[in-house]
């Protein structure tokens, strides 16, 4: 099988080759797909994207006209990818659902406990020689009230993680999960009052239209002085505008993300020596109390391996016929 893979980051290359062990025919490309990169492709049955790469409708008409049959996504999220259209076209997609939770879940926590206790500020001072502690009072994590939205694979084992931190969990879901009420006494409520009374607020619901910006302006206005607002999900399921209004207001005390709106063509990549275009990350890259890293939360060794290993299987199965369990069309 021919795949062309298009993302191909330096960290992940290994992990894939290894698990492909030769059987495929890999066509490393270390460019997004994009409508003019979709050349590229010809004479591949198959394409692996990564979580930035445009599987809109109008590529999926232009992969299917150079003989792309099948998509291996290199991630569980799948918003990049217009499955209907991949259905009308016939194009099998597969993602790989679960690699590891627990990669991103205790990122969230990272995020969570440096932003807290000023580890970047304390950090940056000691190696300029200044031991002053001004500035970096911290809060105790036991006892805080922290607000999960979406407690599936990530939002359950964030729940767990803080609940041995001894946080007070409140959660909203669609679906209720008896077993995180039962064992981390987490009580299950709405938007509206997670805003209202948590201290700190992470969100791990899927980018879709229900829960796109499901933290707008509304929201903010509602949410304590001095609020955690985290972000390791989809950049989209926040209004950054209106974050930063809050940040100038001094409602938000504190935003970590690891995603952002307009994070494709900037996350992923070296732009050190480039000219920022993008005002409003330049705009929160301003404030002491916002730390951003760049769609890492995925990122170890468990978690690498399990996307190449399952990606592999994924397009065996397809060469093979049988159905992967992982395909979404
Ligand atoms: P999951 O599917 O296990 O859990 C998602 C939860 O969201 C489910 O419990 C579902 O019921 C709930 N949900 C869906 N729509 C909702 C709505 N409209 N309102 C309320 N709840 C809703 O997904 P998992 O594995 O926990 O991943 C969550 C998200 O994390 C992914 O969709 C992806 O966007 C993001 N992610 C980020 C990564 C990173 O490196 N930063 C890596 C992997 C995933």
């Amino acid at each position: 099988m021919k795949v062309a893979v298009y993302s191909a980051h330096k960290f992940e290359m290994e992990n894939l080759v290894t698990a492909n062990s030769k059987k495929h025919q890999l066509k490393l490309i270390d460019t997004y797909l994009t409508p003019e990169t979709v050349p590229l492709a010809k004479g591949c049955d198959c394409v692996a994207l990564f979580a930035n790469d445009d599987g809109s409708a109008s590529v999926l008409e232009s992969l299917k006209e150079v003989g792309v049959k099948f998509i291996a996504l290199r991630s569980a999220g799948y918003n990049h990818v217009n499955i209907e259209k991949a259905k009308e076209l016939e194009i099998k997609v597969a993602n790989v659902p679960e690699y590891s939770p627990y990669a991103v879940a205790e990122h969230t926590v990272a995020l969570m406990l440096a932003m807290n206790r000023k580890l970047i500020r304390a950090h940056s001072r000691v190696r300029e020689l200044n031991f002053s502690l001004d500035g970096l009072t911290g809060f105790d994590m036991n006892g805080i009230c922290v607000g999960i939205i979406g407690l599936g694979r990530i939002g359950g084992i964030v729940a767990k993680i803080l609940h041995g931190f001894g946080c007070k969990l409140l959660g909203y879901d669609l679906d209720i999960n008896e077993s995180l009420v039962a064992n981390y006494n987490l009580r299950y409520t709405t938007i509206d009052n997670i805003c209202k009374e948590a201290d700190i607020i992470t969100l791990h619901v899927p980018l879709n239209d229900e829960t796109r910006y499901i933290i707008d302006k509304e929201e903010i206005e509602k949410m304590k002085t001095g609020v955690m607002l985290v972000n390791t999900s989809r950049g989209g399921l926040v209004n950054t505008r209106q974050v930063i209004v809050g940040l100038k207001r001094e409602q938000i005390g504190y935003l970590g993300l690891d995603v952002y709106e307009e994070e494709k063509g900037l996350f992923f990549e070296d732009h050190s020596e480039d000219i920022l275009q993008d005002d409003v990350i330049a705009r929160l890259l301003t404030f002491k109390n916002v730390l951003i890293t760049s769609h890492q939360a995925f990122l170890t060794t468990t978690a690498l391996r399990n996307i190449s290993e399952t990606t592999i299987y994924n397009i065996d199965c397809w060469e093979r016929n049988e159905n992967s369990k992982n395909e979404l069309t």
